[in-house]
């Protein structure tokens, strides 16, 4: 059987940052109330014409890079995206494009909201398993800031935009352990942007198709399904808590991330936080998270990690690995 492991790491973050000081000249809110609910203190915010896969090209040659391997060598791409440059081509086929990949290899986008990274390394996986990848480029990038409705204090204040993708690389031992993902669509209500293609429409065409969330709802499910996800991960997978080195969350709320930690007996010192830095990046969170502890050497090799994202759908789901 071939297992699927990483080989490197990338991130991307665009250059302009936006403080919670310039939100409170936005809309009615203070710098302490967003630090106490959500611990973020900045965001980055893409450029007009910065685009989503150019975010993603930027993280995914990084990764490149750090595995040694060329643009050439990798025969499926799979991105994590909310927010795509287009209707179609998906960012998978655009970054392909970006990155001079001609080989013939699959590329495609996976939607799963701020789930999205841990659906996409799930997919990708699997065709280690079944379809002899080789080389797999999974990438979670966004320009979330663009479904922002910036009168909106109960959402403005999260959001942020950034990518960070991983090399998979088959090898004979694991690489990712297991993966775990749930869905629920009754909840699509609680958190969306209530507009697209075939709804809706002339919301997208004036420019006003924006997140709407009911904070408080999704708060009590996401530390709910989060606790209850850490818990699966271990028992389905035979492994203690005392085996784990790090969780790398999605960064949605510190005080998310805290209950999952505790839930699984981990420290803070444990849990890679970017979510003062970063805010909620969506489906770039977690590898952009991962990337950072990766390269400031806080993760090594052979360490266990646990990866988990909840969002929008609900869809929600862990990957455990070993680095
Ligand atoms: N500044 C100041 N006050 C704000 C505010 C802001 N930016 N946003 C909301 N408020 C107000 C609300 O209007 C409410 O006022 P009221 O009591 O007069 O009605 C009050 O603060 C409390 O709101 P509530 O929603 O109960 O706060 P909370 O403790 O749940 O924190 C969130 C709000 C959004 C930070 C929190 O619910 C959260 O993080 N939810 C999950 C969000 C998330 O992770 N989404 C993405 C999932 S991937």
């Amino acid at each position: 059987m071939a297992y699927a492991r990483i080989a490197g790491t990338g991130s991307y973050l665009p250059g302009r940052v936006l403080t919670n000081a310039e939100l409170e000249k936005m809309v009615d809110t203070t710098d302490e109330w967003i630090v106490s609910r959500t611990g973020i203190r900045e965001r980055r915010v893409a450029a007009d014409d910065e685009v989503t896969s150019e975010l993603a090209e930027k993280a995914a040659r990084q990764a490149l890079a750090m595995a040694g391997v060329g643009p050439s060598d990798i025969d499926l791409i799979v991105v994590a995206t909310t927010t795509p440059d287009q209707v179609f081509p998906s960012v998978g086929c655009l970054l392909q494009n970006r990155l001079g990949i001609h080989n013939g290899g699959a590329a495609f986008d996976v939607q799963a909201a701020c789930a999205g990274f841990v659906y996409a390394i799930d997919v990708a996986n699997r065709y280690f398993h079944t379809d002899g990848a080789q080389c797999a480029l999974v990438v979670g990038a966004e320009t979330f800031t663009r479904i922002i409705d910036w009168d909106d204090r109960n959402t403005c204040i999260l959001f942020g935009d950034g990518a960070g993708a991983v090399v998979l690389q088959a090898a004979n031992e694991p690489g990712i352990i297991a993966t775990h993902l749930h869905a629920d669509g009754k909840y699509h209500e609680l958190l969306n942007v209530p507009a697209g293609v075939s709804a809706n429409y002339a919301q997208i065409l004036e420019g006003e198709a924006y997140t709407r969330m009911q904070g408080s709802e999704v708060f009590k499910w996401a530390v709910k399904a989060l606790g209850d996800i850490v818990v699966e991960t271990l028992e389905q997978s035979g492994y203690g808590k005392e085996d784990i080195d790090w969780l790398v969350p999605h960064q949605a709320n510190i005080r998310i991330i805290r209950a999952t930690a505790k839930k699984l007996g981990l420290g803070m010192d444990q849990v890679v936080v970017t979510v003062d830095r970063h805010g909620n990046t969506s489906a770039a969170s977690i590898p952009l998270a991962l990337d950072e502890a990766v390269r400031d050497g806080r993760i090594q090799r052979g360490h266990k990690i646990i990866l988990e994202g909840f969002g929008g759908g609900f869809a929600w789901g862990s990957v455990l690995l070993a680095f």
